[in-house]
């Protein structure tokens, strides 16, 4: 059971997931793939994100993974069953595990989820709270400006704040709500202007920490763990430019990163 976890996202969104799997899971190794060059999922239509989707994953397939992560909420929304009934090894999204950490903290019982349009208008994320809770009042809000500041890396700009502030603006009128979940794996790469914008008084949740917890338990659960003393090392693929990809990957993860490719 040596063989690597696969994730995918449409771009280095996904890398906030892969941070915690490598956090949490420091045995195992990772194909990570951004589809980048063809960033931003979240305003493309359905069948679109899921032709991309099942390309990323094909290509993924050819390199032996024992787990897929689908670590974009947008294709989570539109492909996460389609894929469980297509794949023979598992597969995990990053909706259910982000409903379940937003649960688990809110006292109000006001929760905020921002995220792409594609998201946002699948209601995935109502249904999957809803789901584990009934007596949830959920505020959702699409905020498309974000993702690409984060593609451009211009997410520590001064600049990004004011996006920020008037993506957000809609929220700010709900005073009981106290959690607010990142609907999208690009989110937490702004989590400082969203924490500000937002106020302390409210809980912002990640879904990359609750994902690897999940991956962790199938993986320990089916008896799938790395036992091997030493990892493979973690690779990396984007199908768009290494150049931006490797600095955004620098910053964000705890490690340099070794092997990154452009593939077409
Ligand atoms: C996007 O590609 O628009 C964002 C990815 C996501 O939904 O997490």
């Amino acid at each position: 059971m040596n063989k690597p976890i696969g994730v995918i996202d449409s771009g280095v969104g996904g890398l906030t997931v892969a941070r915690e799997l490598m956090r949490q899971l420091p045995n195992e190794s990772l194909i990570y793939l951004g589809d980048t060059v063809r960033c931003p999922y979240g305003p493309r239509p359905r069948e679109e994100v899921t032709k991309f989707t099942f390309e990323m994953v094909d290509f993924l397939l050819q390199k032996e993974i024992k787990l897929l992560v689908i670590a974009c909420n947008t294709a989570t929304a539109f492909t996460l069953e389609l894929l469980r009934e297509n794949l023979t090894i598992p597969v995990i999204g990053v909706i259910e595990p982000g409903a379940r950490a937003a649960i688990s903290v809110t006292e109000s019982k006001e929760i905020g989820v921002i995220g792409t349009i594609g998201t946002i208008e699948s209601k995935a994320y109502p249904e999957a709270l809803h789901h584990i809770s009934k007596d949830l009042v959920i505020y959702d809000l699409a905020c498309p400006q974000f993702v690409p500041l984060v593609e451009r890396d211009q997410f520590s700009d001064e600049a990004a704040f004011d996006v920020v502030e008037n993506g957000l603006l809609p929220l700010l009128g709900h005073q009981q709500l106290d959690t607010l979940i990142l609907g999208c794996t690009h989110y937490p790469l702004l989590h400082e202007p969203i924490q500000k914008v937002m106020g302390n008084h409210v809980e912002i949740i990640s879904s990359g920490e609750e994902t690897a917890r999940e991956v962790s338990a199938i993986l320990s659960y089916q008896e799938m763990l790395n036992e091997s003393e030493t990892a493979e090392k973690h690779r990396f693929y984007t199908t768009g430019s290494k150049v931006v990809f490797e600095q955004i990957a620098n910053r964000w993860l705890d490690q340099p990163i070794e092997h990154i490719e452009e593939i077409v």
